[in-house]
């Protein structure tokens, strides 16, 4: 089969598009016919395996799979002896490990079906980011209907999910992005954008019930500013270019956090089953829609990572299998 195939970590010049064995189902997994594969910042973390704290999951010296990838959309090919939930040729969506290939092995509880509503290119789009918005919105935050809720990177492939689901959640959303993408984040549902480059954030002192900070990288004092006196503050990414540990703020907020009225919380989603669920619900309620920029085929994966990592997408940027279903 075709895939995308990395021997070592580095910038987007690592990737190749090459002819590989296809992959051979567990008893425990589900063989997918890849129809379209999602780009988040995980693929760039495992491409360059940064920060290095992340190689002791991912592979010391060089990946532990050599091919990138872990959102998925495609049609079930083959189930191994011990699932239950899935057969050949049911459409899914979830995560797995190498989904930049015409075909990828996933565990069976990490499928759901594939919402009727979306395209294999949409629904490629939904595990990660959403699943990390929900986990932040419903679980962290627990948004309540009036809730004033800051969203920085409201733009990006986990804010514009962010965005939509406070909203459906009943708060009243500030969604901080670049000029140019303040377009998308009005009509994701934002009640009103700021643009970070041309206003400061400092003005809005103590405004906010809730903070979801996922792009900038502000300090932990910063965003407290912003914070009514007994909000929440989520932080889910935005750790910008720490090469070593990658989570510094979070470790500072979990520090800190007792010590505060303040709620200071990170937030890591692992695209459960049931996570997969509820999104794939809230998707077919029509309270989800993924905002897709751009799709690339398989073999200019390194096109769409470097896309990704300059900061233009605006959503999500999805590669598309030539040959996969597109329907
Ligand atoms: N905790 C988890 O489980 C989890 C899961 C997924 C991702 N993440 C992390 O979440 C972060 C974002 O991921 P993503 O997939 O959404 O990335 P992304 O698609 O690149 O989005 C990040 C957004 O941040 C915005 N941004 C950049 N500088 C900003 C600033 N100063 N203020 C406000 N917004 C700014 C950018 O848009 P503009 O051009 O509008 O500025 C960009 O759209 C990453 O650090 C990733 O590692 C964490």
């Amino acid at each position: 089969m075709k895939a995308i195939f990395q021997e070592k970590y580095g910038s987007s010049d690592v990737l190749q598009f090459r002819t590989v064995e296809k992959p051979t189902v567990k008893d425990d997994e589900v063989l997918v016919r890849v129809s379209a594969a999602g780009v988040d910042r995980g693929v760039w973390h495992l491409m360059t395996g940064k920060p290095y704290v992340a190689r002791l999951v991912f592979g010391i010296f060089a990946p532990k799979n050599p091919i990138p990838g872990m959102d998925v959309a495609g049609r079930v090919e083959a189930v191994g002896k011990k699932v239950t939930r899935f057969q050949a040729g049911d459409d899914v969506f979830g995560t797995c490990e190498g989904s930049f290939a015409e075909y990828a092995c996933a565990k069976e509880d990490k499928l759901c079906p594939k919402p009727a509503r979306l395209s294999f290119a949409q629904a490629a789009a939904v595990p990660i980011s959403a699943c990390t918005a929900l986990t932040a919105v419903r679980d962290i935050a627990k948004i309540e209907p009036g809730h004033r809720v800051l969203i920085l990177g409201a733009s990006g492939g986990v804010g514009t999910y962010c965005v939509q689901l406070a909203k459906a959640f009943g708060g009243l959303v500030t969604g901080v992005c670049s000029r140019s993408k303040q377009d998308l984040v009005l009509a994701l549902g934002a009640d009103c954008v700021i643009d970070y480059s041309r206003h400061d954030l400092s003005q809005f002192r103590n405004s906010y019930d809730v903070i979801l900070d996922i792009g900038g990288n502000r300090s932990l004092t910063t965003l407290r500013r912003l914070l009514a006196i007994d909000g929440t503050l989520v932080i889910i990414g935005g750790e910008g270019g720490e090469s070593w540990f990658g989570m510094g703020r979070q470790l500072q907020a979990l520090l800190l956090s007792p010590f505060t009225r303040h709620k200071l919380r990170s937030c890591i989603s692992l695209a459960s089953k049931e996570e997969l669920q509820a999104v794939a619900e809230l998707i077919e309620a029509g309270k989800l829609t993924p905002a897709i920029d751009k799709m690339y085929p398989l073999e200019e994966a390194p096109a769409a990572i470097r896309y990704l990592e300059c900061g233009q997408a605006r959503g999500k940027v999805v590669i598309a299998v030539v040959g996969g279903l597109v329907a």
